[in-house]
């Protein structure tokens, strides 16, 4: 039986006054237990904040990029082993805003992925299509690639360390959830893909659906077969929302 895994994405949100709040009411009501993990991924400069205020806690964390180099002269960039330093559990990669805001393709996002397991770290890989690649029917064509980009630089060993988040672009942000049904078709195809790789890191992947999930609609998308959770922008700053959906996942 896999788990669930409700990860906050805070995105370019947040302020050290703000962020002690929000962190104090998630420690307190996070649920210890119940197969569900809870985690958040914060900007870098939180992270210290984040690492004082959830040791010892059952709550994980981690960032929202990497850097696919180990170390040099890369202006701006933070590499997995820092992450490490302050405790990260996770780094998000290829989530649809920096492939979109900043051109990283897929191959990009595979090193990343790598980079991450390289210093310890679980990456968190986000696919996804556009509303105008749903509407041309190639949800499968595109996820599939992008997911193949990700196995053919980490091999069934690194699938089996990382977690696959499916985003549609067209939900993130938009108050547009795709339903249970839309989802877990594709998040069935996606472990099917994955299958064709390694049936047992297939049936151990945890697929988490991301893209408005709400306290309101959390349930019913983590009923789902293939929906081991979420990857939860909006509602992850909202502790009484981001804690809802995190007992939705809970058994
Ligand atoms: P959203 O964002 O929950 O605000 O739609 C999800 C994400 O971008 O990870």
């Amino acid at each position: 039986m896999r788990k669930k895994l409700v990860a906050g994405n805070w995105k370019m949100f947040g302020s050290l006054a703000e962020n002690a709040a929000l962190l104090d009411a998630v420690r307190a009501g996070a649920p210890a237990g119940g197969g569900v993990e809870a985690a958040v991924c914060v900007p870098f400069p939180y992270l210290a904040q984040v690492q004082q205020s959830l040791s010892g806690t059952a709550v994980t964390w981690g960032a929202q990029n990497l850097s696919e180099f180990a170390k040099g002269a890369y202006t701006g960039e933070v590499s997995g082993a820092m992450l490490r330093d302050f405790g990260c559990r996770y780094a998000i990669v290829g989530h649809s805003e920096r492939r979109t805001l900043y051109g990283e393709d897929s191959d990009l996002v595979a090193r990343k992925a790598r980079a991450a397991l390289d210093t310890g770290l679980v990456p968190i890989v986000c696919v996804g299509e556009t509303l105008a690649e749903r509407e041309g029917g190639v949800t499968e064509r595109v996820v599939g690639e992008q997911l193949d980009a990700a196995m053919g630089v980490l091999g069934a060993d690194g699938v089996s360390r990382c977690v696959i988040a499916y985003e549609p672009v067209w939900a993130i942000g938009t108050g547009l959830t795709a339903t249970p049904e839309q989802a877990q078709a594709v998040h069935a195809f996606i472990r099917e893909r994955v299958a064709k790789l390694d049936a047992k890191v297939a049936s151990n992947l945890l697929i988490l659906y991301g893209g408005s999930v709400k306290a309101n609609n959390a349930a019913t998308l983590f009923a789902m077969a293939d929906i081991d959770g979420g990857l939860i922008g909006g509602a992850s700053l909202v502790a009484a929302d981001f804690l809802a959906i995190c007992a939705a996942g809970a058994r």
